[in-house]
This record gives C-alpha cells, sequence and structure tokens, in this order.
C-alpha cells in the first residue's frame, strides 16, 4: 500500500470536478471548458486513493492524525495524470526508411503500398521474445510518466498471427507488471492483412475472429478489441465481424476510422464502441449521432503533426456538435513517434483551436471514459484513484503554451511519488 501522501501549496488545482453542472457521461460542448480549478489548494492521498482535494484548510483538516508525508508544490499547478488513451508501444524498431520517404515526398499509404507502413514493423515483432517486447513497452511507459501520464491503452498490432498478437499482448502484461501506472490492453489482430494473407482478407478476418478474439478473452489478456477501417486496411463489414466476435467473448470494442479517408461510422453504433479514434474525415450526417452517446471521438494530431499533413481533426466541428471528444498521443513507429502528452496538448490548441482548458479535459476525464475507467481515473474526487501530475508552471495554460518542454516535476502513480 503506498504511504499517505499530502500535497500542499498547489497554486492552481485542477479537479476536473465541475462547481456549475453535473456530468455522469464524457464532457462535451461547454463542459469541457470547466477544469473545476481550485486555487491556494492541497490533495490528500490515503492507501493509493484521493481521500481529499480542494481548497488546503479543508484538506489540511481531513489529514489530521494521518501522519502524511508531505510533498510542497511551491505554488504550481496540479491536474489528474493524463490518460493517453490510445497507443501501439508494441514494436522493435523506428521506421527510419519510411520516414525518409515522406521527407523525399511519399505519402503513407504509398509507402504502405509499396511494402513499408505497417507490414515492414511485422518482422521484427514476430522475431522478439515477449521479454524484449515488454522491455520496449516498459522504457516508453516510463518515459510517459515522466511527462504527467498515469494511465496508458496499449495495443498489439504488429504480430498479424495469433501467436504474435498474443505474444504482443503478454508483453503488455508484463511491462504493466514493473510499471506503477494503469495499462488497458487492446488487440488490434485486425491492423492490417498480413502478407501470408494477401488477396484473402476475409480469411484472415475470420483467423482474428475464431483464434485471437476468443484466446486473448479467454486468456483474459485484452480488455478491447480494435481494427483499422481504411482503404488499403479493413472494411465496415470486417469491422461488424470483428466486433460481433468481440461482443460474443465479452471483450469492449474501438476502432481507428476516418484517418486517410472519409467513411460513414453509424454502423458501428450499435455495438456500442468506447471510442471512434482519428476521425478527420468525418461526416457531418454522423455528428448528431455521436452526440447522443457516450462513444468517445479521440483525436490524434502527432499523427497528422508527424505524417506532415495539411488537416488536422475536425475538434471545433465535433465540440460543437456535442460530441465528446479526448486527445491522445497514438504513440506508434509510423506515424506518432511520441509519447508525450504535453505535446498533443500543444497540438491541439495551436492546429485544432482547441481552449487549453478543453485540451486538458479531453486528455484527462474524457480520455478515462475512453478506456471506460472514469469511475477511477480522469478527476480528483474522493475515492478515486490517487493518479496526479506537478508541473513546475504558474499558470495552467502554459502547459500547451511551453512547446514541446519538459515541465513536469513530479507524477503520482496510484499514490506513489515518482519524481
Ligand atoms: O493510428 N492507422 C493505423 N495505425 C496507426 C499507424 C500505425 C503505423 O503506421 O505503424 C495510427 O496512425
Ligand atoms: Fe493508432
Amino acid at each position: 500500500m503506498a504511504a499517505p501522501l499530502l500535497l500542499t501549496n498547489i497554486g492552481q488545482l485542477l479537479t476536473l470536478r465541475s462547481t456549475t453542472f453535473k456530468a455522469t457521461g464524457p464532457l462535451r460542448g461547454p463542459e469541457l471548458n470547466d477544469v473545476g480549478l481550485v486555487e491556494e489548494a492541497a490533495v490528500l492521498c490515503l492507501d493509493g486513493k484521493i481521500a481529499a482535494a480542494g481548497k488546503q484548510r479543508d484538506v489540511l483538516r481531513a489529514a489530521k492524525g494521518k501522519k502524511p508525508v508531505e510533498l510542497d508544490c511551491a505554488g504550481k499547478v496540479v491536474l489528474p495524470g493524463f490518460v493517453d488513451s490510445h497507443t501501439h508501444p508494441i514494436f522493435t524498431a523506428p521506421r527510419l526508411a519510411d520516414f525518409e520517404q515522406r521527407i523525399a515526398g511519399a505519402s503513407y499509404e504509398e509507402i504502405a503500398a509499396a511494402g513499408g507502413g505497417i507490414r515492414s514493423s511485422v518482422a521484427g515483432v514476430r522475431k522478439a521474445s515477449v521479454k524484449e517486447l515488454a522491455e520496449k513497452a516498459l522504457a516508453a511507459f516510463e518515459e510517459m510518466s515522466r511527462q504527467g501520464t498515469t494511465t496508458v491503452e496499449a495495443k498489439s498490432g504488429y504480430g498479424l498471427t495469433t501467436e504474435a498478437e498474443l505474444k504482443s499482448l503478454e508483453a503488455i502484461r508484463a511491462a504493466a507488471a514493473e510499471w506503477p501506472g494503469t495499462v488497458v490492453p487492446t488487440l488490434l489482430g485486425a491492423h492490417v492483412v498480413p502478407k501470408e494473407f494477401e488477396g484473402k482478407p476475409e480469411k484472415y478476418v475470420k483467423e482474428v475472429c475464431d483464434k485471437m478474439i476468443p484466446q486473448a478473452a479467454q486468456r483474459k489478456l485484452a480488455a478491447f478489441v480494435d481494427i483499422f477501417i481504411e482503404r488499403g486496411a479493413f472494411t465496415l463489414a470486417d469491422a461488424e465481424r470483428v466486433f460481433e466476435a468481440a461482443a460474443k467473448h465479452g471483450l469492449g470494442v474501438r476502432a481507428h476510422v476516418c484517418q486517410l479517408s472519409g467513411q460513414e461510422v453509424w454502423p458501428l453504433l450499435r455495438f456500442h464502441p468506447a471510442s471512434l479514434d482519428h476521425l478527420d474525415w468525418a461526416a457531418d450526417e454522423d455528428l448528431p449521432q455521436l452526440a447522443r452517446r457516450d462513444t468517445v471521438a479521440t483525436l490524434l494530431p502527432g499523427a497528422n503533426f508527424f505524417l506532415g499533413l495539411d488537416r488536422y481533426p475536425p475538434a471545433r466541428r465535433l465540440i460543437e456538435a456535442g460530441v465528446p471528444v479526448a486527445l491522445a498521443t497514438d504513440y506508434n513507429p509510423g506515424s506518432s513517434p511520441t509519447t508525450s502528452m504535453p505535446f498533443v496538448l500543444t497540438l491541439a490548441c495551436t492546429q485544432m483551436r482547441m481552449t487549453p482548458a478543453e485540451a486538458i479535459a479531453a486528455a484527462t476525464l474524457n480520455g478515462a471514459h475512453a478506456l471506460r475507467l472514469a469511475d477511477r481515473k480522469g478527476s480528483l474526487e474522493p475515492g478515486k484513484d490517487a493518479d496526479l501530475a506537478l508541473f513546475d508552471l504558474d499558470d495552467y495554460r502554459e502547459l500547451p503554451y511551453w512547446v514541446a518542454a519538459r515541465r513536469c516535476a513530479a507524477t503520482i502513480l496510484k499514490g506513489r511519488l515518482l519524481a
């Protein structure tokens, strides 16, 4: 059990707990601007949970007799740890050939069609041991927590055989056991059709549905099943089959949609996806349906940035339509090799015109909703996990403002201090 911990002298505490509205689901529209700011604040953590968070004088009263270790926050900013709800950490090497080809002018899809892209990460993963893959994933999780991330969703997706996908999930489990944060594993067997199944995508989808999903579920290696719906990857009809199999085996679902081209998403909504991710080309006709549901639109501007795209996810259009949005890194070797949530917030503000408050809400509480973990994560309220990040900043709006700076001074993961 984590020892009692008391954070004092917080200049700005963002609780993500509103005083003006009572949201039960993910935050939408104007709710995203209410980050529950408390000045001259403190937080008490007991047994890895938040015991009290708010005005310092009230929290000190609650801390009486608990003999906590004190962390003096020196007037700086404290917020809930980031929930990075979309990452691909199971790979062995950076994709430098893709990188140089893109610099020379080739597009992501051209590189993939010529044998680069996702398929070029597969050989390394198939050869690697669980231990090697776990070490790489753990290094990424550690880099994330040094930047304020306390919960990470982690996908398989570069194995593309039942054996290599399950091995990837085992590596996620092994890395999670070594990291003090929280990891949510996702099976992304349907990332692309592997070479051996070229021209026979339905056969590969059958492998995903009949082998990967049942085995991952039976061994409790995954909480969610994901699929990449795109030209050159999988169709909406493939996704319906994969989601049916996931539902049959008790796993949640999420999908990569509308990243490079437009596609209607409403047929997926009957499966209650926890999130639909990317949505750069989201259709206007889908927005009213999304606005009525708790499926979170997870926006991944790191990919747009790294691929050098002019177009970014349409955050304003989604927020104004009432669609709940989250932000995540999409950490992966092809399109978004960054572990930095603060950098993603900068992109959200400068390229997508989200306010600093909206971006922080999207990266914390709405990220928790995107993983169906909002009962434990994403805001600072009594009973939730003590996951917090301290930033060496005077004003929370500086978090997206200082571009690519590392201002995270301490991270607290389930009540344990990582200084
Ligand atoms: O989210 N779009 C599919 N998956 C990743 C890219 C994976 C890769 O290129 O290795 C994404 O951008
Ligand atoms: Fe992705």
